[in-house]
């Protein structure tokens, strides 16, 4: 009988449970064992992991967050801190590792590869912006809760004929701004991809009240260099010019929490049942993910180090479609 570990690791992304689950399913139903680390990599520096039974995964497919806990770990970057974490591994005589999360995972994945041990990892990040997949884990559904917010906004700005600019996740990477805005139909979308200045910014709302438009949206990646601060402040300085009101939300957290979408359960099945198959076929020390619907594994060590920009080319057709 094999013996393997999982732990999600990293910020939270709803569908870190149905990949679990997956991951422990498919693996018992090959008659391995199963461990579940607690909270990341810094449970391998922790206690023992719990053994997981085919129950001990029920009733979570649909909950959002992850069930093990998450964390992002420091001391897992140092060898000192993988090496005690190999030596629990090793104790425990567990013959390969699931690594569920996003950049920083699967950069101590690749780290753990390269040390020797079997790992896999499965991509998941609500960012989306691995390389090696198309699509991860939690990135559909912060999608639709950010595209949830547009709307509702867009009911109260359309109301009162006020520009709304809304803040959503995505430090290094605007994927789900540039989604949820097109999809919102927004009339400014700002991501770290994307040049667009304060001025420009500000300077977009107004032409579009000036083209007859009862509302004006922005959508804003966190990580943007057209910051909801910037954008405010531009609008203080000229607000008597203005002629419309601009309001602010910003969504944090909230992005990340919630059920998962069918597509992201679904993913998460797929990608946590493919890593047991690519365990069982000794293909270690690579990424589970899916490239043009097809599920892949791409060697960890291409992964880690690397980003998979938005596709900023939509950014034009954004522009058009806010005529
Ligand atoms: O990487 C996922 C993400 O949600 C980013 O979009 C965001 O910038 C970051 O994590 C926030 O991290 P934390 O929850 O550790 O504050």
């Amino acid at each position: 009988m094999k013996t393997i570990a999982v732990l999600t690791s990293g910020g939270d992304a709803p569908g870190m449970n149905a990949a679990v689950r997956a991951v422990t399913r498919a693996a018992l139903a090959r008659g391995w064992q199963v461990l579940g680390v607690r909270n990341g990599y810094a449970g391998l520096l922790a206690g023992p992991p719990q053994p997981l039974a085919a129950r001990d995964v029920g009733g979570i497919v649909q909950k959002g967050g992850t069930f093990l806990g998450s964390a992002r770990s420091l001391e897992f970057i140092e060898a000192s801190g993988r090496e005690k974490a190999l030596s629990t591994l090793k104790k425990l005589n567990v013959e390969a590792l699931v690594v569920i999360g996003g950049n920083g995972s699967q950069s101590g994945a690749a780290a753990l590869a390269r040390d020797g041990f079997p790992v896999v990892g499965v991509a998941s990040t609500i960012d989306n912006d691995l390389y090696g997949t198309d699509v991860s884990i939690g990135a559909d559904t912060a999608i639709n809760v950010t595209l949830e917010a547009i709307d509702r906004l867009r009911t109260t700005a359309s109301s009162h004929q006020r520009a709304f600019a809304v803040e959503t996740m995505g430090r290094d990477c605007g994927y789900i701004a540039l989604m949820a805005g097109l999809a919102g139909g927004a009339e400014v979308i700002a991501i770290p991809e994307s040049p667009i200045t304060p001025a420009e910014a500000a300077e977009r709302l107004r032409a579009a009240f000036a083209r007859g438009k009862t509302h004006a949206l922005a959508v804003i990646a966190e990580g943007a260099k057209c910051g909801i601060g910037e954008l405010m402040q531009q609008y203080e300085a000229k607000r008597e010019a203005a002629g419309f009101e601009l309001r602010v939300t910003r969504l944090g957290h909230v992005v990340r929490g919630g059920a998962p979408s069918a597509a992201d359960r679904i993913l998460a099945t797929r990608l946590g049942a493919a890593a047991v198959d690519l365990i069982a076929k000794e293909k270690h020390g690579v990424l589970a993910g899916m490239i043009r619907g097809e599920v892949a594994a791409t060697p960890l060590a291409e992964v880690a180090g690397r980003t998979r920009p938005a596709d900023a080319a939509l950014l034009e057709l954004v522009r058009t479609m806010a005529l």
